[in-house]
């Protein structure tokens, strides 16, 4: 609808620099430019080649996502721009220039987080979300389950990661296999030729003992740790590495755990939809057996496309479009780059 607002977001928080342009839940625009390249020789994001990167890729971003919509700045309503969690150098990079905009165009601008906008993206592809919701959350950086009453305004933590990240044990389990930066899509290709059940990786904090403190939490590290004593013992042994085996029993053992405790959560807060966003989002292992189990129990799983499931400018206006629209005040324009921006705080409202 033309009367909706036209929202613009921006998004610097890791390695790629994303603008996109949202009308309502309609998606307009979504340039991005990515350094993961440059990164990938080092086996993960260095900071500061990431927010040099975005220093050059900035303007013409804008410039490409602007003449993708088919608008100019005038025309735009709202700004948003994540203001963090993420790399500190590199979300900089995205609030100064999202001032700038805000200022030379006179918008009003929204800091938001990372992490709600993960959600707020699938919005894009399925409409309004129905709340509550439970979502969760993958990514290089983090793992959490989420109750979200209202996308706008309240969303609390179940759950999270107790070490390392679902993403970030895709990128470390590749780099032992040999397999390359990043690690999520290549494991998931060479998962297909490989068996499951191959090898019986652990499954943590699964066991009862866990399920009262840390019920909705994970952890990936024993994971990791027993992929790689596998894989040493193979090569001490002389003998090949089943790569195909080692990364679909891997990616099988992330997968479950995964949609077993965001299952658990459905039901445990009476809760009939679950969406899943971040980075490992775009597994396809994860797609499959999560809409495997929901269905069983009458949950439905909002996936968004892989495209939108990864880091991009179209994922913030899209949460910037449900602040509007729910009338949430806009940022001040000192708003900070906030590296380690709690989970509960959608915008920054003050
Ligand atoms: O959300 P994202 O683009 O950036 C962060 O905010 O971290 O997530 C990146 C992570 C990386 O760890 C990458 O290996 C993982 O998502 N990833 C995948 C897949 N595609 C990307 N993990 C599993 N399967 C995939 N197909
Ligand atoms: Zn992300």
């Amino acid at each position: 609808m033309r009367d909706e607002p036209l929202v613009l977001g921006i998004e610097t928080s890791c390695d790629e620099t994303g603008v996109g342009i949202v009308r309502g839940h309609t998606l307009l625009a979504d340039a991005l430019a990515s350094s993961v390249e440059q990164h990938a020789r080092f086996g993960g994001v260095v900071p500061e080649v990431a927010s040099r990167a975005h220093l050059e890729a900035m303007v013409p971003t804008m410039q490409r996502a602007l003449d993708e919509a088919g608008v100019t700045l005038a025309d735009i309503d709202a700004i948003a721009v994540t203001s963090g969690p993420g790399l500190a150098g590199a979300l900089l990079v995205g609030v100064a220039a999202a001032k700038g905009y805000a200022l030379a165009a006179e918008k009003p601008i929204y800091g938001v987080n990372h992490l709600a906008a993960h959600v707020a993206v699938d919005t894009l592809e399925h409409g309004p979300l129905p709340e509550p919701a439970i979502a969760m959350l993958v990514s290089g950086g983090h793992s959490s389950l989420l109750l979200v009453d209202d996308l706008a305004t309240g969303v609390t933590p179940l759950g999270a990661t107790i070490d390392d990240a679902a993403g970030e044990a895709f990128d470390k389990v590749a780099r032992l296999l040999g397999l390359g930066f990043p690690g999520g899509p290549v494991i998931d290709r060479r998962a297909r030729e490989g068996d499951p059940g191959a090898i019986a990786f652990p499954r943590g904090l699964t066991a009862a003992k866990d399920q009262a403190a840390h019920r909705f939490d994970f952890s990936f590290s024993g994971l990791k740790t027993a992929v790689a004593r596998w894989v040493e013992a193979r090569e001490r042994a002389g003998e090949p590495v089943p790569v195909a085996d080692v990364s679909a029993s891997f990616q099988e053992a992330v997968c479950d755990v995964l949609t077993a405790k965001a299952i658990d959560a459905c039901r445990t807060n009476g809760v009939a939809t679950l969406v899943i966003g971040g980075g490992v989002a775009a597994n396809s292992r994860l797609r499959v057996l999560a809409e495997q189990r929901a269905e069983k129990h009458g949950i439905r799983v909002r996936v968004p496309r892989p495209a939108l499931c990864t880091d991009n400018g179209a994922m913030v206006a899209a949460l910037g479009s449900r602040l509007v629209a729910a009338g949430v005040a806009p940022s001040r324009l000192d708003l900070p780059a906030d590296s380690a921006m709690s989970l509960t705080t959608v915008s920054v409202t003050e």
